[in-house]
């Protein structure tokens, strides 16, 4: 029998620093009348130096847990929705799941830029309705204040940081993820885009010269492009979604929107019909914060008491890739008593973790050393010796390009 997926938990996490349009405008050519007015965001959180998109990831899903009163050795899948993760691998999901102790759970990472929320969902939906797993811990997380050219304030002033996670848990009782509709356009792939440090055919590291260039690894974006892209996916595939689920319109409490600009929500509710009192709208306060967004402003739609048990909300996001997408959920939960959840107690569990993990490592360590073989230090001592004689070679190259 197919099983039902219930969001039973959520958590939120913004980085400390905020940073306004007022401040934006003495470092870049812009003001806080054309931002608020051309995007509808007031300012955006800006993650700490010591704070990292899986840093933060974790705060956000350990919220998730308290409120879902679960403990992570239950959770037995981790998907994590990023363009911004430290590493290609690890990924970011791998290393949730090592400051969590999630002992039990499969771990990766999803890349579908601002719609990577609504297609994790959809997947952790399909994974429990098919019994492969009971609880899937879905994350959207963001360091975009890390990608982003801080002199071009066509994309600067658009993004912020921050993370959101949701609990979804299997069960026979009908509710939960009730449809999913993703879609996808590659052709539209150059319109908004992050290039690695890996996408030209000599892999050049990060400050290299190619071709008279300075290679960098921040966002692209054809603004005017994305903007009508959205515009003309975002009502359409909110209303296939709505069907798939057998429902109409007049059945939607919330829709709770990717946040990339209010004027995008205020074009999709002209063309569905309906007031933009029904969309969710928290971008003044934390900006585009990609496939953070959409848990972020569930986290904030539940604090203000705008979602109630059996209410049907509608998730929708767009953007790179071209990606876009929508699922329609049954919520069927009232915000609990936090002091019952015994958050304490769980956090007492994350120490024990990281202290688990510290000496799974010294152990490693140690057997390598009494094994004979080198230690990960001396390999990578060995592999940045051999990178000096391989930068060596490209000397000549990159002394040329440079001259151009
Ligand atoms: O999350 C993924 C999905 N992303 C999106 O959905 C983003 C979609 N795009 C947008 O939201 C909008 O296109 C932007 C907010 C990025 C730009 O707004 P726009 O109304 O499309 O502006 P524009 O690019 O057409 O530029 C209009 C004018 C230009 O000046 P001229 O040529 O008319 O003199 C720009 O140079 O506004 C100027 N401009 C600015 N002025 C002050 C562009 N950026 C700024 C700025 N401050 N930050």
């Amino acid at each position: 029998m197919l099983k039902y997926a219930h969001i039973i938990g959520w958590g939120s996490y913004l980085p400390d620093r905020i940073l306004t349009n007022q401040e934006l405008a003495k470092t870049v050519d812009t003001n806080d009348e054309w931002i608020r007015a051309r995007t509808g965001i007031h300012q955006r959180h800006i993650a700490a130096s010591n704070e990292t998109t899986a840093t933060i990831a974790f705060e956000a899903a350990a919220r998730a847990l308290d409120v879902a009163q679960i403990n992570p050795s239950e959770i037995g899948l981790i998907i994590v929705a990023t363009s911004t993760p430290e590493y290609v691998f690890p990924s970011t999901a791998c290393r949730v799941q090592d400051y969590l102790g999630a002992r039990r759970a499969g771990a990766f990472d999803l890349s579908a830029a601002c719609t990577g929320f609504v297609y994790a969902l959809s997947m952790a939906a399909n994974a429990i309705a098919t019994e492969s797993v009971n609880s899937v811990l879905v994350i959207g997380t963001e360091t975009m204040s890390r990608v982003l050219d801080w002199q071009d304030r066509s994309t600067c002033i658009l993004f912020g940081d921050g993370a959101g996670a949701i609990v979804l848990r299997g069960s026979s009782v009908p509710g939960g993820v009730m449809s999913s509709i993703l879609r996808s356009d590659g052709s539209g792939g150059d319109l908004l885009r992050l290039p690695t440090v890996y996408n030209t055919a000599i892999p050049v590291l990060k400050g290299s010269y190619v071709n008279g260039h300075h290679e960098s690894n921040t966002i692209e974006m054809d603004g005017r492009q994305v903007f009508r892209f959205a515009t003309k996916v975002v009502a359409n595939v909110i209303a296939d979604a709505v069907t798939k689920a057998g429902l109409t319109m007049d059945d939607i409490d919330l829709i709770i929107p990717h946040q990339a600009n209010s004027r995008i929500i205020e074009s999709a509710a002209k063309k569905l019909k309906i007031s933009t009192d029904r969309f969710y709208m928290n971008i003044a306060q934390v900006g585009n914060t990609s496939a953070a967004s959409i848990p972020l402003a569930l986290c904030d739609a539940v604090a203000e008491r705008q979602l109630k048990p059996d209410n049907n909300v509608v998730f929708v996001g767009f953007g790179g890739g071209l990606t876009w997408g929508a699922s329609v959920v049954k919520w069927d939960v009232t915000p609990p008593d936090m002091e019952e959840r015994g958050s304490e107690w769980r956090r007492t569990r994350y120490v024990a973790a990281r202290a688990r993990s510290k000496l799974r490592q010294w152990q490693r360590k140690t057997s390598a050393r009494l094994a004979g073989s080198p230690t990960p230090e001396a390999r990578l001592k060995d592999a940045d010796k051999q990178g000096t004689i391989a930068a060596g070679d490209n000397k000549e190259r990159n002394q040329s390009i440079k001259k151009d």
